[in-house]
C-alpha cells in the first residue's frame, strides 16, 4: 500500500533511513566486515590488483560513487562502465581483476552479459543485489544484498541509496583485506555510515519545500545539473530522474565542464541545480562551485542549490536553497539525493504523469 502517499514513490524515498540501516545490519562482525555470501578467500580478495564496476540506470551512477570511495580507502584503480558497453570493447581481465555488478533487479542483462564476460576471463565477481536469488548473485563469487526492501516505483530511488551503502561495504572489505586501512579505522567509517539514516531523516523533515519546488518547476522545458566529485553523480542521478518521471530534458555536468561548452546552454529563467561540497572538508571545490553558480545567476538561470547547512556562502546566489545536515564528503550524496528524487516526482506529478509507471520504461530489462 501506499501509506497514505500520493504514490508509491514518496513511500519509497522516505523509506531510504531504514533501506540503508538494513543493508548495513549485520556486516560488522567483531570489527569485521563481512560480505552475505562469500565463496572468495581473504587471499583473493589480497590478490585483488584492479576493479571493475559495471551496472546500468541508477544503479550505474552509484557505481560512480563506488569508484571515488573504493579508490580513496584501498588505493586500488577502478574503473565505472556501462555494462551495455563493458564486454563489447575488450576490457583487461584476469584472476586479480575484481568486477562489482550493481543491480536491484539481478536480472538487468546488460549487467547478467557483462558478468559473465568477466567470469570468461577469469575475473571474480562481486554482486550487489536487492533481490534474494536473482541470477546475478547466483552466479557471482560474493553478494552484499541491499536490504531495500520491494521498489515499485519504476525509477529507482531506495534502491540507489542501498546500492550506495552496499558499494561503500565493498570499498572497506577490500581496505580491511588489503590492510590499507587500519581495523580501527575501518570501524570507524562503518559507524559513519550508521549514522547516515538519521542524516537522511533530517532531510525527510524538509520534503515540503522540494515539493513545493517541483510544481513550480513544472512549466520549465529544461533543467541543468551541476556537481563535482561525488555531487557530480548525484548531479547525474537528479537528472535521470527528471528524464524518467518528468520526460523533461534534464542533463547534468562536472562543474568544471561548464565553461567548455554547457554554459552556452545557460538562459533567462532555465533552473539549474547545483550541488554544494561542504565548505569544509572540500574548500578549494567549493569556491570554484561558488564561482560556478555566481556564472549562471548573472546569465539568467534560476539557481536551485544544494548546500551544507550552515553555508552562508551561497545563500545570496541561491533563488532556492535545500540545507544538508553535515556529513563527511563521501556520505553527502545519501542526503543530497534525497530532495533531487522529490523535485522530479513532483514535477511529473504537477504535469499529469503516472510517477509510478513512467511511460516506456520498464522495472527490469531481460534483454540487452
Ligand atoms: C532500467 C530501470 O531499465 O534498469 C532503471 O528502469 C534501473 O530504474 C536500470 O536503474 C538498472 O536496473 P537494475 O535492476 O539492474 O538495477
Amino acid at each position: 500500500e501506499k501509506g497514505g502517499h500520493d504514490y508509491f514513490m514518496l513511500k519509497e524515498i522516505e523509506e531510504q533511513p531504514s533501506a540503508i540501516a538494513d543493508t548495513l545490519r549485520g556486516h560488522l562482525v567483531e570489527g569485521r566486515i563481512v560480505l552475505d555470501e562469500q565463496r572468495l578467500s581473504d587471499q583473493d580478495l589480497r590478490d585483488v590488483d584492479k576493479v571493475f564496476v559495471v551496472a546500468c540506470g541508477t544503479a550505474y551512477h552509484s557505481g560512480l560513487l563506488a569508484k571515488y570511495a573504493i579508490e580513496h580507502w584501498t588505493r586500488l584503480p577502478v574503473e565505472i562502465e556501462l555494462a551495455s558497453e563493458f564486454r563489447y570493447r575488450d576490457p583487461v581481465l584476469d584472476r586479480s581483476t575484481l568486477v562489482v555488478a550493481i543491480s536491484q533487479s539481478g536480472e538487468t542483462a546488460d549487467t547478467l552479459e557483462a558478468l559473465r564476460h568477466a567470469k570468461e576471463q577469469k575475473a571474480r565477481v562481486l554482486a550487489i543485489c536487492n533481490t534474494n536469488g536473482a541470477q546475478i548473485p547466483r552466479e557471482s563469487d560474493a553478494v552484499i544484498y541491499t536490504h531495500a526492501g520491494p521498489e515499485i516505483g519504476v525509477a529507482a530511488t531506495k534502491t540507489f541509496t542501498a546500492q550506495v551503502a552496499a558499494n561503500y561495504l565493498v570499498g572497506l572489505a577490500l581496505a580491511q583485506a588489503r590492510g590499507t586501512k587500519y581495523p580501527d579505522e575501518v570501524v570507524r567509517e562503518f559507524e559513519q555510515l550508521e549514522a547516515v539514516p538519521q542524516a537522511v531523516e533530517e532531510v525527510l523533515e524538509s520534503l515540503g519545500a522540494a515539493r513545493a519546488l517541483g510544481q513550480e518547476l513544472a512549466p520549465s522545458k529544461a533543467v541543468l545539473f551541476l556537481g563535482r566529485h561525488v555531487g557530480f553523480p548525484v548531479a547525474l542521478e537528479g537528472a535521470l530522474k527528471l528524464k524518467e518521471l518528468a520526460y523533461m530534458h534534464a542533463e547534468a555536468f562536472a562543474a568544471g565542464e561548464l565553461k567548455h561548452g554547457p554554459i552556452a546552454l545557460i538562459e533567462d529563467g532555465l533552473p539549474v541545480v547545483v550541488v554544494m561540497p561542504s565548505p569544509r572538508g572540500r574548500a578549494v571545490l567549493h569556491s570554484k562551485l561558488l564561482s560556478n553558480i555566481q556564472e549562471v545567476k548573472a546569465r539568467g538561470a534560476r539557481t536551485v542549490v544544494i548546500a551544507e547547512t550552515g553555508d552562508e556562502t551561497v545563500k545570496p546566489f541561491a533563488d532556492h536553497l535545500f540545507e544538508l545536515p553535515q556529513v563527511p564528503t563521501l556520505l553527502q550524496p545519501l542526503v543530497a539525493t534525497v530532495p533531487l528524487q522529490v523535485i522530479a516526482a513532483e514535477i511529473a506529478r504537477a504535469r499529469g504523469y503516472d510517477v509510478d509507471k513512467p511511460r516506456n520504461l520498464a522495472k527490469s530489462v531481460t534483454v540487452e
